[in-house]
């Protein structure tokens, strides 16, 4: 395939300035594959601290992004604030965004519009919940979520998409290999009939929830598993058994 391996980590509200300065330190003298891409998405507040510890060859993404480049949006960062820390990446339309904090397909669009606009690049997420996978809508869920934000990409060589079914997150019930390929291809067939056939192959579709050591190799080894975006395990040595899941 020739789309290279892309393994995030999402630290969520985790850590501190000694925890995350250990990982960093475990991820920056670790083996990794070097053909695998790296990104840690850290805390706002510790953006810098992360971008200016971690080794080069790892990148770093927030969590979130407001979805204009200044102005009076008490708490809220900027992608140009982002960018000025060093840090390249940014992602949007987290589950916990969207149902602990309300966001919506419109908002997450135009807040990845701004953030390509700003040259950034986007950890898209999509998935749904255990009710609408029950009910048999799995694929109506995150097409429309998918939708809304294909609506505000003009270049998908800065996305990653990331499919996170809810029920999966955080609860120890890993999608099985072949429910995430099943949604991956599904992802892929709807990306060549609705963008296109190119980018329909090159883009990266990521899978996250309860992701771990034990289960990365079976889930990366499917075809349409590019990768994974990570929470609880990228906090531990284990994400270094993750990164390398296909080495
Ligand atoms: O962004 C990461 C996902 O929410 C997965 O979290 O690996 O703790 O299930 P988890």
């Amino acid at each position: 395939s020739p789309r290279r391996f892309f393994v995030g980590g999402n630290w969520k509200m985790n850590g501190d300035k000694k925890s995350l300065g250990d990982l960093i330190n475990t991820l920056n003298t670790a083996q990794l594959n070097s053909e695998t891409e790296v990104v840690c998405g850290a805390p706002a507040i510790y953006l810098d601290f992360a971008r200016s510890n971690l080794d080069a060859r790892i990148g770093v993404a927030a969590q979130n992004c407001y979805k204009v480049p200044k102005g009076a949006f008490t708490g809220e960062i900027s992608p140009a604030m982002i960018k000025d820390c060093g840090v390249e990446w940014v992602i949007l339309g987290h589950s916990e965004r969207r149902h602990v904090f309300g966001e919506s397909d419109e908002l997450i669009g135009q807040k990845v519009a701004h953030a390509l606009e700003s040259g950034l690049g986007v950890i898209a997420c999509i998935g749904e919940k255990l009710d609408e996978r029950e009910a048999g809508i799995t694929e109506k869920v995150v097409f429309e979520q998918t939708q809304a934000i294909a609506d505000n990409v003009k270049d998908w060589s800065q996305v990653v998409l990331a499919y996170e079914p809810v029920w999966a997150i955080g609860t120890g019930k890993t999608a099985s290999p072949q429910q995430a390929q099943e949604v991956h291809d599904k992802l892929r067939q709807w990306m060549k009939a609705n963008v296109s056939e190119e980018v329909a192959d090159s883009v990266r579709i990521i899978y996250g929830g309860s992701v771990t050591g034990a289960n990365c190799k079976e889930l990366g080894s499917q075809p349409d598993v590019d990768g994974f975006l990570v929470g609880g395990a990228s906090l531990k040595p284990e994400f270094v058994d993750i990164i390398n899941a296909r080495a």
